[in-house]
């Protein structure tokens, strides 16, 4: 089968998820359409970030192929995830796209030294035959996110800090030589301060083994600094993506625009500041229940037609943004003219 040159090939995938009880309830669509792909030779980081509830998980789910989506496709090196059938391609799989969590200390058992998981999936992945094999794996993942076996070796997780505990957590996802992670908010539990040490492993996973990166995030300012692509999503979709200078510098979107100025100040030192979890409740559901675009209610710039039927994607300079104002409607009505 032919993979057309992508690692990762997301197309058009939609997830809808019942909700409200069996008799009538309603449809809430998490995933929206949505399509990208990573290429095979080109090793990248791509964040997608958003604010509480946007979908984000919902689509990494699918990525690991935990959900099956309810339309489109996931192709992983050619292949369409839906046609993995038994435990061994599940498998071969796994050991090519893995996850690492929000967090460590719930994927880590409190009982359990953290060396006998690294063990483990040495053994399970067929990675090392002997004890001595898996020792010397083992410890080559722990020496890529600056620790060793030595340090490691007999400690239980709480023996370990937030910091260390999450770069072990880095490490077993290591172990089987990866091409893809997924890190669904690999540092909104670690200390502030060291969220950027372990970020900057991605960066340094990408550039020395080669592997892709899918870093979820609230935090624009880690993002801004480790990723090569962002893609901005609300209520299931993808509202602006691109490279991750030109869309958290200058974002086009109203709604990229309103989390950037969520963000005081973006000078490093400040840049604790940024990581900003926007939690808005009730206004969650009746956003995703919207016809039209789902930041009508809250944009500044709202026009007519963005209530009517959902906004087009629109290329703007580097970016692709789902926006009426970028369209012939939305010049109309900055001339002054009614759409
Ligand atoms: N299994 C499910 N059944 C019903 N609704 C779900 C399910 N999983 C997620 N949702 C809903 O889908 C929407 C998107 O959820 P998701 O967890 O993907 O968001 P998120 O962007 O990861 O949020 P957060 O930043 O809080 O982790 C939410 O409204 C959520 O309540
Ligand atoms: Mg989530």
């Amino acid at each position: 089968m032919s993979d057309n040159g992508k690692l990762l090939d997301v197309q058009h995938v939609t997830v809808e998820f019942h909700i409200g009880g069996l008799l009538g309830g309603t449809l809430l669509t998490a995933v929206n359409d949505i399509s990208f792909s990573l290429d095979n030779d080109k090793p990248e980081i791509l964040t997608l970030a958003g604010e509480s509830g946007s979908g984000k998980t919902t689509l990494s789910r699918l990525l690991l192929r935990d959900l099956e989506p309810t339309r489109g496709k996931v192709l992983f090196e050619g292949r369409d995830l839906s046609t993995i059938r038994n435990r061994s391609e599940f498998k071969e799989f796994m050991k090519k796209v893995q996850p690492v969590f929000q967090n460590p200390f719930e994927t880590f058992n409190p009982l359990r030294r953290v060396d006998a998981y690294l063990f483990d999936t040495a053994m399970n992945f067929g990675i090392a035959k002997t004890r001595r094999d898996a020792a010397e794996v083992v410890d080559a993942a722990l020496r890529n996110v600056g620790l060793s076996l030595d340090e490691v070796r007999q400690r239980y997780p709480h023996e370990l800090s937030g910091g260390q505990i999450q770069r072990v957590s880095v490490a077993r996802a290591l172990i089987s030589k990866p091409k893809l992670i997924l890190a669904d908010e690999p540092v909104s539990m670690v200390d502030a301060s060291l969220r950027m040490e372990i970020v900057n492993l991605f960066q340094k996973l990408r550039d020395e083994q080669k592997v892709s990166v899918i870093y979820i995030t609230h935090d624009l300012a880690t993002a801004y600094y480790i990723s090569d692509r962002i893609g901005i999503m609300l209520r299931g979709y993808v509202v602006e993506s691109g490279p991750v200078e030109d869309v958290l510098e200058r974002p086009v979107h109203p709604y990229t625009q309103l989390l950037k100025e969520s963000v005081p100040d973006p000078a490093p030192k400040e840049r604790e500041t940024w990581a900003k979890h926007i939690a808005l409740g009730t206004t969650e559901v009746k956003e995703y229940g919207r016809i039209g675009c789902k930041f009508a209610g809250r944009c500044p710039h709202v026009m007519d037609v963005c209530r009517k039927a959902d906004p087009p994607d629109v290329q703007v300079g580097n970016q692709t943004v789902k926006c009426y104002l970028y369209t012939e409607q939305g010049t109309k009505a900055a001339a002054g003219t009614p759409n």
